[in-house]
């Protein structure tokens, strides 16, 4: 496929999307939470930066048990964030800033608080309302066994049994995740229509995509067969699960694309699908399906050159069957920071314990892992296709590994019986000033002592901070601002062809159009390859380009 030149293809062909947890990312009104507000008030800073466009957390009406992914009222804003005029308000400043916007939705299941469940509690086994969700009676003489053998990603039984009006115990209903997320019954033409509406709210309103939560789980398998794994499904199974990846979930894809082209500007939806191999992932992006999907073979690959790379060709292979744009992403709210996996090796969804899935604290070198993740950013940028950053990943910020076990916040940790801390570890408020005063300037309120934030800052969070960093030229902070100027500026770069060049085993290099070449080296020092250095990932040792280090060279 021939591709047409960048300034009139669809923009999310190209996209540098900035991930905003809302909650940790700016609070506008004090209370120690981020906001809408907050939001609106850093967009300068995004502007400054670089991105196109900015995906922001669930921020709808919600009890907060999951931090916004178990949402109560599709159609609202979350009050502790703001109201939906803020969020109409931010909508179109960010759209006068060029800036794009995208919603997360979260159609796998909802808030146990949301109106239909209430009334599905309420009603009786077998009626309309509790056809919504997917509720079935137990197994056993009594019922009181689990309908089938399904664990819950965050630990536990994905059943919970309820008690009948009567006060009997009753049926169980189904959650992949918390309890209080019941799965919605997306068999039910009642829930399609109902998600169908969910969209055009949004896209009424103005925005110009939505990223799907857990979108290769809305489908479960005919009959609910039973798992062939007893432990906690991962996210990105090994093996075929019966309630990921299904089929029939394409089918709801197609029409919500036809929803999203019904309107103009090019919406689009990006999928977070945990599925492999690459081949998986191209059947969500069809041409009459979605814009995007997360490149999560990428996320979970070491830094290591040969896996990288395998990667890198196996996802390009497979989305240019399907004439797709490639997506990359190396962080999210989910997984560990990726300064501390790089440096311990860690790949997300390998383990089961802390200890696996964070690493050992004492084995941490934190500065290498802040050099690779900065060699990281320059390779995602160079490849071909999109990418996603998030909050603080553009100040190298490391996982937060002191969090107090009494602070934390993440299911994970108490349906794992605590024995997982879980993913608040890379959800802590971002420092934007150095000094503590309102919680190194994540809150207006300047009393707000770091430990009073939602989440605990750590005292040596303000190092890392905006206001640190933006006095420093050699900052993370600004080799992504100088990396995204580049990038805006680079006709090659963003979508289109790449070509692999050979310099060595341990040297991923390729060059994009324009007499563009990435070259990161995960080996010993060598010779620097002719040409005007762009951009360097660390200081350049007299033309020479160290290990765990990349560069962007102009060639003649
Ligand atoms: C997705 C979200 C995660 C959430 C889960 C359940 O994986 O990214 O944060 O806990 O879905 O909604």
């Amino acid at each position: 496929m021939s591709l047409a030149p960048r300034s009139s293809r669809a923009w999310w062909r190209d996209a540098v999307t900035y991930q905003i947890y809302i909650r940790s990312f700016a609070d506008a009104n004090g209370d120690g939470k981020g906001d809408v507000e907050g939001i609106r008030s850093r967009l300068p800073y995004l502007k400054a930066l670089g991105v196109d466009a900015i995906w922001i957390t669930p921020w709808y009406p919600s009890p907060q048990n999951d931090h916004g992914y178990d949402v109560a009222d599709y159609m609202d804003i979350e009050p502790d964030y703001g109201t939906l005029d803020d969020a109409k308000h931010l909508i179109k400043e960010a759209h006068d800033l060029g800036i794009r916007v995208i919603v997360d939705i979260v159609p796998n299941h909802s808030s146990d608080q949301h109106p239909w469940f209430q009334e599905a509690l309420a009603a009786e086994p077998g009626s309309p309302a509790r056809e919504r969700y997917i509720f079935r009676d137990g197994k056993g003489p009594n019922g009181d066994l689990p309908p089938n053998n399904w664990n819950a990603v965050f630990g536990g039984p994905a059943w919970h049994r309820i008690t009948e009006k009567d006060g009997k115990p009753g049926q169980w209903f189904l959650h992949l995740f918390a309890i209080e997320q019941p799965d919605f019954n997306w068999e039910n033409p009642e829930v399609r229509e109902y998600f169908e509406g969910v969209l055009k709210f949004w896209l009424d309103i103005g925005v110009d995509g939505f990223r799907i939560d857990v979108a290769h789980g809305m489908i479960k398998a005919d009959g609910l067969p039973d798992t062939p794994e007893k432990d906690s499904p991962e996210m990105l199974a090994a093996v075929s699960m019966p309630f990921w990846d299904q089929d029939g979930v394409h089918e709801i894809y197609r029409s919500w694309r036809k929803i999203l082209d019904s309107y103009s500007g090019d919406r689009m939806a990006v999928a977070e699908a945990w599925v492999s191999p690459a081949s998986r992932i191209a059947r969500y992006l069809r041409h009459d399906e979605l814009a995007n999907s997360f490149n999560f073979d990428f996320l979970t690959s070491p830094w290591d050159v040969v896996t990288l790379r395998e990667r890198i060709d196996s996802s390009l292979a497979a989305i240019k069957e399907v004439g797709a744009p490639a997506s990359w992403v190396f962080n999210n709210h989910d997984v560990v920071r990726s300064v501390d996996r790089f440096a311990l090796g860690l790949t997300p969804g390998s383990g089961e314990t802390t200890l696996d899935r964070q690493g050992d604290p004492a084995k941490l070198d934190l500065n290498l892992g802040i050099k690779r993740a900065r060699a990281g950013a320059l390779l995602m940028l160079a490849l071909p296709g999109g990418a996603y950053i998030y909050q603080g990943e553009e100040l190298a910020l490391p996982e937060v590994r002191d969090i107090p076990e009494n602070r934390l916040t993440d299911p994970r940790w108490r349906m794992s019986n605590f024995t997982d801390r879980g993913r608040d570890g890379c959800r802590v408020p971002l420092p934007w000033k150095n000094d503590a005063d309102g919680a190194f300037g994540f809150s207006s309120n300047a009393k707000l002592p770091p430990h009073e934030a939602w989440l605990p800052q750590s005292n040596w969070w303000g190092s890392f901070s905006v206001e640190s960093q933006e006095k420093n030229n050699d900052s993370t902070l600004h080799l992504y601002r100088k990396a995204l100027a580049i990038r805006a500026s680079e006709e090659g770069l963003g979508d289109g062809p790449m070509t692999w060049i050979d310099l060595g085993k341990d040297l991923l290099a390729f060059t994009r159009p324009g007499n563009f070449l990435c070259v990161v080296n995960f080996g010993d020092e060598i010779s620097l390859p002719s040409g005007e250095v762009l951009l360097s990932s660390a200081p350049l040792d007299r033309g020479r380009l160290p290990r765990d280090t990349a560069v962007w060279i102009r060639t003649s």
